[in-house]
């Protein structure tokens, strides 16, 4: 297993194009087996998850390739299998977001039970409950979801008892070729979920309210394939934001509508960074200073990201201050604390709460990766330790990180991969 080397103490410096957004790209990608006819993506990101998307489509009967210039050609007309095998979906829980695709499609699916993850339990009862108010008939045998719809999806009116993306996505894909109408209430608003519904827009989906806390989908006969961009990732933005304050030094991310990053740059500014915007960028400079200690607690969106969580516990392990990072969304996504305080860091956990009092500097040490986004604040935590940090177990990092050590060398990091 690959592993990165970091030696700390250096200010980054740089530009920095943002890559297409994997918690969109991963949602669309699904939502291509709704479609007659081939869907162009553009802009999706090489990176662990959308392989094994890739790969689930393909086991699925879909045809899938990959051109030179990243785009990535899907054609399901003659993808007739059903079933999301556990050996997929145990390495990755956004395989779930075929379900609403299958049972709309073809009428039956058989999904793999995703388990939980590091981070949490990460249930799918709403998934399954608002397909079911759909008119699915759905059980759990032997790990699997099986659902059948065999007359079609109907259209209801859901409300979901908590806010949930995955959720959301499943019902608005399954709802576009259901028969009537279906409003969803109580949905996420991210980003992502607004991207979603313009690509299923494109392909003639009749659907409205993205952005609020209401959808109303309109079921059609059919979905015919097109091209689509996929919208820029505002976490992988998020994070190389966070790295440069971090830092003490400046980074500019370009091809970004900088609305998306919402409370991002506010939680920046706050911790004393200059944050300018331009049409399609986004620039934080520190300029040297400590950053002062900032408080967060995530929900979900327009709240502050629980995905960005564990790249401010980093910050404030180095900030000016006590500052209280509340995680409000998973159950178990604050364990990057214990591997920092093998950096230095003073953090105490209470409950849901990681009070840190930050410190003038961290001392490299060897740290494991548990998920996602905290081996990226290992990585930041790295990048401002002095001496040599070594993270482990990375591939947590390639899931939803493009080239990492690549973007940061060029950044001015001292970061290499090493592997075995
Ligand atoms: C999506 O996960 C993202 N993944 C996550 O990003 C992100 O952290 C999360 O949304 C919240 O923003 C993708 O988009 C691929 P949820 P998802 O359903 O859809 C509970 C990353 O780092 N819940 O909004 O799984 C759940 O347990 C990843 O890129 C139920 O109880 O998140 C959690 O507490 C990590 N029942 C809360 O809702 C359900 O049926 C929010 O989960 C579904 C969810």
């Amino acid at each position: 297993m690959d592993s990165l080397i970091v030696r700390g103490g250096h200010r980054l410096d740089g530009t920095l194009r943002a890559s297409g957004s994997k918690n969109a790209a991963l949602p669309i990608m699904a939502a291509t087996l709704l479609a007659q006819g081939a869907c162009h993506l553009e802009r999706i990101p090489v990176l662990r998850d959308i392989a094994t998307m890739l790969t689930l489509l393909s086991s699925l009967g879909a045809t899938v390739s990959r051109a030179a210039d990243g785009a990535v050609r899907i054609e399901c007309d003659q993808a007739c299998e059903v079933t999301a095998p556990y050996d997929l979906v145990k390495t990755m829980r956004a395989s779930i977001l075929v379900l609403g695709p299958l049972l709309a499609r073809h009428g039956k699916a058989a999904v793999s039970f995703p388990g939980g993850c590091a981070i949490g339990s990460r249930p799918v009862d709403l998934h399954i409950q608002a397909l079911e108010a759909m008119g699915a008939a759905i059980s759990v045998e032997g790990g699997y979801i099986l659902a059948e719809a065999p007359h079609g999806l109907v259209g209801t009116d859901f409300t979901f008892d908590i806010t949930t993306v995955g959720g959301t996505e499943n019902a608005v894909m399954a709802a576009s070729l259901a028969n009537g109408t279906t409003v969803l209430r109580n949905v996420a608003r991210e980003p992502e979920i607004i991207d979603l519904v313009q690509f299923l827009r494109s392909m003639g989906a009749d659907i409205a309210g993205e952005g609020t806390e209401m959808l109303t989908i309109r079921g059609v006969p059919c979905l015919t394939g097109g091209t689509y961009s996929v919208m820029p990732d505002r976490i992988e933005v998020g994070t190389y934001l966070v790295a440069a304050a971090a830092t003490g030094g400046r980074v500019r991310m370009t091809d970004i509508d900088p609305s998306v990053l919402g409370v991002i740059t506010d939680k920046l500014r706050s911790a004393g960074a200059s944050v300018r915007e331009g049409e399609q960028w986004v620039e934080c400079e520190m300029d040297g200073k400590r950053p002062q200690a900032v408080d967060v607690t995530t929900e979900p969106f327009p709240g502050f990201p629980t995905d960005m969580q564990a790249q401010f516990t980093a910050l404030n392990a180095i900030a000016q201050g006590e500052a209280r990072v509340t995680e409000t969304v998973f159950e178990n996504r604050l364990m990057q604390a214990h591997e920092m305080r093998r950096m230095g860091a003073h953090i105490v956990i209470e409950g849901n709460t990681a009070i840190i009092s930050g410190q003038p500097s961290l001392q490299g040490a060897p740290v494991m990766a548990s998920d996602l986004r905290a081996s990226a604040s290992l990585v930041i935590a790295g990048l401002v330790a002095s001496g040599e940090t070594r993270i482990d177990r990375i591939y947590h990092i390639d899931r939803g990180y493009e080239n990492i050590e690549g973007n940061l060398q060029s950044l001015g990091a001292d970061i290499q991969r090493v592997s075995g």
